[in-house]
């Protein structure tokens, strides 16, 4: 009875906070040709070279603990060891075997992390494990595995009984195994329909929600926007003290020292910024996406933050979220996140907030010209101004272009047009053709083979501004400091720090994409609290 308590008690300190470390994933993805790419190629020599990195250039000692191995490690064909059906690495290019690579990641104080599908084959075809769990947790546990990836890549169907299989089984395997399970980022990106509580109840530590990241401005951005639309409904879900562990949404990995197939940074030194503070106050893991033999002096700078890292490590473990609402263009352009953080230890309340420079917004359009005034016209090749909201206001065929003008410029609720005169051919001006009124141009071009577009010139949005902004955080907007007399602020990327400010403070020059992250302490009035007792 005694031990069974302390094996509960032990299983339940697992991923207390959110992970750190390193995934091969999003540069290595599956390069499998170690004789054309012997440095970069999925390997033991590659995972080595990365374990030693983590120690060497200072990862370790920022914190970052485990080195994920993802897909394409497996021995394909054929796919399970003939005799004991056990998974294996593939013999070529890890020689020594799982437990060995094991072995040499823990002499260092390092973790194993490894992944696995809840389908036949993982999302790279390559052997998973549905239908083996009990085989593979026993597996893995054999091979001193510290955390497992299970990624989903068959029937969506199967992934109810199969989460819960892997769970049993690796809480059966002997071995404290930190569970990851993709299940949810294939069920839609509706976070208002998904079974949180069960992938708590079934031993996940952590789940990845929605699109894999890719190396570039575009990606991360809108998993911020993911996050900050669906904060509330996902900030319940998050947190330490689970019956196997914490349990967090994992917003997928850092693009932070991240470099394209050319070497060129995935994205500025202010976006990776953003990715960390914004990580940080969601309580998300943070798994490196970089080669950490080659990691920047300034993107390091960025990953070794020790404030940065503690607002993500904050052991009270609350989830934070977009405070500003996302419904308005402008509410969108400056956004507030903010975090509640354990008090200090003479009991004065701390959160963490990030001012959020996103942009976006372009400036606002000129009324549509009066009926039959259509000064300009733009014309774009190949490609039409779509239409957001307002969509698609008429449709026509059997005009000419001419003709397609006059009519939308007698309709003011007409910004332009599509026009096809059909299967790929250059449009001509005098042949008759087909399209769609659009209600507005403020979704961007859309390339379409066979079409050009026509667009009122004073309806085409101009460039959204990309200036610099001053960005006050109102104090009142957080609700964990409510009632807070003065605030201490420490804004984390520059160090300094303003003593007891009043109601309100501003962070001048955020720029566009950029973020400044604030660490905020009560100044408590130790007089009135005397008083008040
Ligand atoms: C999916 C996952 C990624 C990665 C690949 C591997 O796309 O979401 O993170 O593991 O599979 O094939």
């Amino acid at each position: 009875m005694f031990l069974a308590l302390l094996a509960t008690a032990e299983a339940s300190k697992l991923a207390r906070t959110p992970p750190m470390g390193w995934m091969s994933w999003e540069i290595f993805r599956c390069d499998i040709d170690c004789d054309k790419d012997p440095h970069n190629c999925i390997s033991e020599r590659l995972y080595k070279e990365q374990a030693d990195a983590m120690v060497n250039n200072g990862f370790a000692k920022a914190g970052y603990a485990s080195i994920h191995m993802d897909d394409c490690w497996e021995q394909k064909v054929p796919p399970r060891d003939p005799t004991t059906k056990k998974l294996r690495g593939d013999s070529k290019r890890f020689p020594s075997g799982m437990k060995s690579l094991g072995d040499y990641y823990h002499k260092l104080n390092l973790s194993f992390a490894t992944y696995t599908a809840e389908s036949s084959s993982t999302c790279g075809g390559y052997p998973a494990s549905a239908e083996h769990e009990a085989l593979d947790a026993t597996t893995f546990a054999e091979w001193g595995v510290d955390y497992i990836k299970v990624d989903g890549c068959g029937p969506t169907s199967y992934y109810a009984g199969g989460y819960k299989a892997m769970g049993k089984a690796l809480q059966e395997s002997g071995r404290d195994i930190v569970y990851s399970c993709s299940w949810p980022a294939y069920t839609g990106s509706d976070e208002t329909t998904k079974p949180f509580q069960t992938y708590i109840d079934d031993a996940c530590n952590l789940w990845r929600n929605y699109n894999d990241i890719q190396c570039n401005w575009d990606s991360l951005g809108s998993i911020i926007e993911h996050w900050g639309k669906y904060g509330k409904a996902l900030q319940p879900w998050a947190g330490p003290d689970g019956p196997y562990g914490g349990h967090w949404h994992d917003m997928d990995m850092l693009l932070i020292g991240g470099l394209t197939a050319d070497g060129a940074p995935c994205v500025s030194l202010d976006e990776e910024r953003t990715q960390m503070a914004i990580w940080a106050i969601s309580a998300s893991p943070l798994i490196m996406g970089n080669d950490m033999r080659n990691v920047s002096a300034a993107s390091k700078a960025i990953l070794f933050n020790e404030h940065a890292i503690a607002v993500s490590q904050d052991p009270a473990g609350i989830m934070g979220i977009r405070l500003t609402d996302g419904s308005t263009p402008a509410a969108l352009t400056q956004q507030v996140w903010a975090r509640e953080l354990s008090p200090t230890k003479d009991g004065r309340r701390r959160a963490a907030a990030a001012l959020y420079h996103h942009g976006g917004a372009p400036p606002p359009l000129p009324p549509m010209p009066p009926a039959g005034q259509c000064p300009q016209w733009t014309h774009t090749q190949h490609e039409y101004y779509e239409a957001c909201d307002a969509d698609n206001v008429g449709t026509f065929s059997g005009l000419t272009v001419a003709e397609a003008q006059a009519a939308c410029c007698a309709d003011t609720k007409c910004a332009g047009f599509s026009f096809s005169n059909g299967g790929g051919r250059d449009n001509k001006d005098s042949a008759k053709g087909s399209g769609y009124y659009k209600g507005n141009a403020d979704c961007g071009l859309t390339k379409a083979t066979g079409y050009d577009g026509y667009t009122k010139t004073s309806q085409i949005p101009g460039a959204p501004p990309t200036a610099p902004v001053d960005m006050t955080l109102d104090f009142v907007l957080i609700p964990s400091l409510a009632g807070a007399g003065a605030i201490d602020v420490m804004d984390i990327w520059t160090g300094g720090t303003t003593s007891g400010v009043d109601r309100s403070y501003t962070a001048s020059g955020v720029p566009l994409h950029g973020t400044a992250f604030l660490l905020l302490t009560e100044v408590k009035d130790k007089d009135a609290a005397v008083e008040a007792a």
